[in-house]
């Protein structure tokens, strides 16, 4: 399906595409990774955003499998909350894999830690992420469904803004590295042309994870189709 995915075509569509009207606790947490990160789109700003990228999907996970505990005997419930917890999984895979790639870059670039990546503030930002997380996933699903779309949505737009920022990633060669690669292998290809590829299908998949963070929170109107995209996991169910 991978094949018939125009990577160029959709990075064009994202730079496009205004982002969504974010939240006033979206914005407020995007500014504090600029402050921390930077406001240009960088390697090392976009492992700050992919190491918190995994955190709301494994919030989702506990608080499911609470649902399943305490309602085991209503089939509607467990359904929907496997569902969740099938897309909560797989999405926490691909999100390792993109900060496995853009830890690879960084290494074969030889590129030196900033100063904001050592201890204890990235320990910080993702613990209190980690507890605001848990706390909304308890408090209210649909709004930490809809916070995570518009992280996605911030992180589509950001790979895609990081790609515009390095015109010489278009000819790049992809230097052949154990995440690369099982990263290819993940979407059916054979690997990348260019490195400007790479960081396309990363963007791409960030929208896939936009929409489907949409579709839980009951916001179907906001997925964004494109061809050869996969099924849009949410979208058939209404999940609470
Ligand atoms: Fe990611
Ligand atoms: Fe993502």
């Amino acid at each position: 399906m991978d094949q018939a995915i125009d990577l160029k075509r959709e990075y064009e569509a994202t730079l496009a595409r205004p982002r969504y009207a974010y939240s006033s606790g979206a914005r407020i947490f995007f500014r504090s990774m600029d402050r921390l990160a930077g406001k240009e789109e960088t390697l090392p700003k976009v492992r700050v955003i992919e190491s918190l990228a995994s955190i709301p999907y494994r919030a989702w996970e506990s608080r499911q499998y609470g649902r399943i505990q305490r309602h085991y005997g209503d089939p509607g419930i467990v359904h929907d909350a496997q569902e969740i917890l099938r897309y909560g999984r797989a999405a926490q895979d691909n999100e390792v894999q993109h900060l496995r790639i853009i830890e690879e870059k960084l290494r074969a670039e030889a590129v030196k830690d900033p100063r904001y990546m050592t201890r204890p503030l990235p320990e910080l930002m993702s613990e209190s992420y980690n507890l605001f997380s848990a706390t909304l996933a308890r408090l209210g699903i649909r709004r930490a469904f809809l916070l995570n779309a518009e992280f996605e949505d911030h992180a589509e737009h950001t790979y895609a803004e990081l790609v515009q920022a390095h015109p010489e990633w278009e000819e790049a060669p992809v230097e052949d590295g154990h995440a690369v690669r099982e990263y290819a292998a993940y979407h059916g290809l054979e690997g990348f042309a260019s490195v400007a590829d790479v960081f396309r299908r990363i963007g791409l998949d960030e929208r896939d994870h936009r929409n489907a963070s949409f579709a839980f929170a009951g916001m179907r109107e906001y997925i964004v189709r494109y061809e050869g995209m996969p099924e849009v996991p949410g979208e058939r169910s209404a999940a609470a």
